[in-house]
């Protein structure tokens, strides 16, 4: 493993979707996975599951389902138009970077499906009386924390991507077809998929990550006042 701080790490590991081919030792995705799993879960229920694409034939269709949801995407995109902080040109490069990412997924030596096994509320009836009368409130705060129990673990994917001098992004475009992804990868009903990550040695550059400045997205104790950083 690279010698490379934690901060070099974050600043340098932006999306890279330009990978070769070369395979990578599944020892380096061993070890990828194991700092994934370092990852907080909601009452650490660590109930993921991560499924490592290699089969040439696996990622083409894989890859022929992300081209799929990619159409969808592409047409949010295109409706939603370039983000006010981004420049012509900076919009233009990310939207030719992910096009490109559209006809060459399967082309990764590695797809990674990081998944979620379900993990409903408790039954209304298991419940104390004054849960009870707020269990649909309760659902909806189990929906919008699911991801939560995912992602900071893909985030870790990418850090150890970076330390093992590999190139890798979150990609969600697939989950847009689904059924094809988890019918395809046998994956049962009650998993969800939450990204779909080529991992390689990259074509191009680490880093840097630009981002819009601290001062302009953080507020001082309340909303609406400028952090001073
Ligand atoms: C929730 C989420 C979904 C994303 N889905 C896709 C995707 O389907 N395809 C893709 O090419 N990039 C996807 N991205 C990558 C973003 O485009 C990328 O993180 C962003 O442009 C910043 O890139 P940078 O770190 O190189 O600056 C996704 C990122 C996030 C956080």
């Amino acid at each position: 493993m690279s010698e490379i701080g934690l901060f070099e790490a974050m600043y340098s590991a932006r999306a890279l979707r330009r990978l070769k081919p070369d395979p990578v030792p599944d020892e380096i995705i061993t070890q990828i996975l194991d700092a994934a799993i370092r990852a907080p879960s909601a009452g650490n229920s660590q109930h993921w599951v991560f499924v490592v694409v290699r089969d040439v034939e696996v990622r083409r269709k894989l890859a022929l389902i992300y081209r799929k949801a990619s159409d969808i995407a592409k047409a949010i995109y295109q409706a939603r138009g370039r983000p006010a902080h981004m420049t012509d040109e900076q919009y233009q490069r990310m939207m030719s970077s992910g096009a490109y990412l559209w006809e060459h997924m399967g082309e990764a030596p590695v797809l990674l499906v990081p998944c979620l096994r379900d993990r409903p509320a408790p039954p209304r009836e298991t419940l104390p009386p004054a849960v009870q009368a707020i269990y649909e409130q309760e659902l909806v705060y189990t929906d919008r924390i699911r991801g939560a129990s995912i992602y900071p673990a893909v985030q870790n994917i990418i850090l150890a991507c970076r330390a093992f001098g590999l190139g890798t992004l979150i990609t969600t475009n697939h989950i847009r077809c689904e059924g094809e992804v988890k019918a395809l990868l046998g994956i049962p009903d009650d998993v969800l998929t939450y990204a779909l990550m080529p991992i390689g040695y990259p074509e191009d550059r680490f880093g840097p990550v630009k981002r819009r400045p601290v001062n302009e997205v953080a507020y001082a104790d309340r909303w609406g006042i400028g952090w001073p950083g």
